[in-house]
């Protein structure tokens, strides 16, 4: 990975949310180094994939800002949007346009900062494949998404995130609806890109498969963050998620063994 460790992939200050006549979103601050992977936490409406969609800009901020890559997200058209994936909770692949996984997953080549058909070609073919690899559905590629299982879906949704390498990686629930093969497939992949420095920011209701690869744990209740630090070990009669005040950043990231997936076959 090119990009300099020290700018921080995060900085959020303050930043508070509103939509429709409620605050979603009060006063959240924090910061996420290069190569962390963060588990964002909390109950069914406490705001989660309201910050994520505000840190990509989606959302606008009542007050506060967020910086990505150093780049104040404001400033939209300067934010490396390419080196930044992102995978939705909980939507369909195709949206009712006919389209293969193939070619779902080729659309993640495209956006802003990426070539002009970045789509096309004998190596967006193959990357595309490698990332439908990645997520146990190469024997897939060419069958269209509409046939697709939610679970199938949702992986196909995350090798367009992964097709295009990010380097800060959002995922959004990324293991509701899938089975525990697939989530140990994602686990294992998400693995090797956090040994190459992948930073990671994940919205879980359960830490599940990949709570090995967590480093920190942010929770989120009523739009406030509650707590931030080392991700929850379950641990009976213990209950860690009480546990406040615990120092950031003291679970090394995990590193893998297994051979880098995905980043060797770019165009
Ligand atoms: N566009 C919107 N207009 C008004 N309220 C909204 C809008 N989007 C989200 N909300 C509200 O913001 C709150 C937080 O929603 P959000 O989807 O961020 O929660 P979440 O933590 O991701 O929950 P879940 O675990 O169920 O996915 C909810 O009360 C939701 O109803
Ligand atoms: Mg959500």
């Amino acid at each position: 990975m090119a990009r300099e460790t020290s700018i921080a992939p995060i900085v959020a200050r303050d930043v508070s949310v509103v939509l429709g006549n409620s605050r979603i979103l009060h006063g959240i601050t924090f910061s996420v180094s290069a190569g962390e992977s963060v588990a964002l936490l909390g109950p069914n409406g406490s705001g989660k994939s309201t910050l994520v969609r505000a840190m990509l800009g989606v959302v606008p901020l009542a007050s506060g800002s967020i910086e990505l890559f150093g780049q104040d997200i404001s400033m939209r058209h300067k934010v490396s949007w390419d080196e930044i994936g992102y995978v939705p909770q909980r939507v369909s692949a195709g949206s009712g346009v006919p389209a293969t996984a193939l070619e779902v997953v080729k659309v993640g080549l495209l956006g802003p900062g990426k070539r002009l058909w970045a789509d096309r070609g004998r190596k967006a073919r193959e990357a595309a494949l490698a990332a439908l690899d990645a997520v146990g559905l190469a024997d897939r590629a060419n069958d269209h998404v509409q046939v697709f299982s939610g679970g199938q879906a949702q992986r196909v949704l995350i090798a367009r995130a992964l097709v295009r390498q990010p380097d800060l990686l959002f995922l959004d629930e990324p293991l509701a609806g899938i089975d525990r093969e697939s989530r140990e497939t994602l686990a294992e992949l998400l693995a090797n890109l956090q040994s190459q420095g992948l930073t990671l920011v994940t919205v879980l209701h359960e830490m599940g498969e990949l709570e090995s690869l967590m480093t920190r744990a942010i929770e989120l209740r009523d739009g406030h963050i509650r707590r931030d630090g080392a991700p929850p070990r379950p641990d009976p009669g213990h209950d860690d998620l009480e546990h406040d005040h615990v120092h950031p950043h003291e679970s090394p990231a995990r590193t893998s063994h297994h051979a880098p997936i995905l980043r060797t076959e770019m165009p």
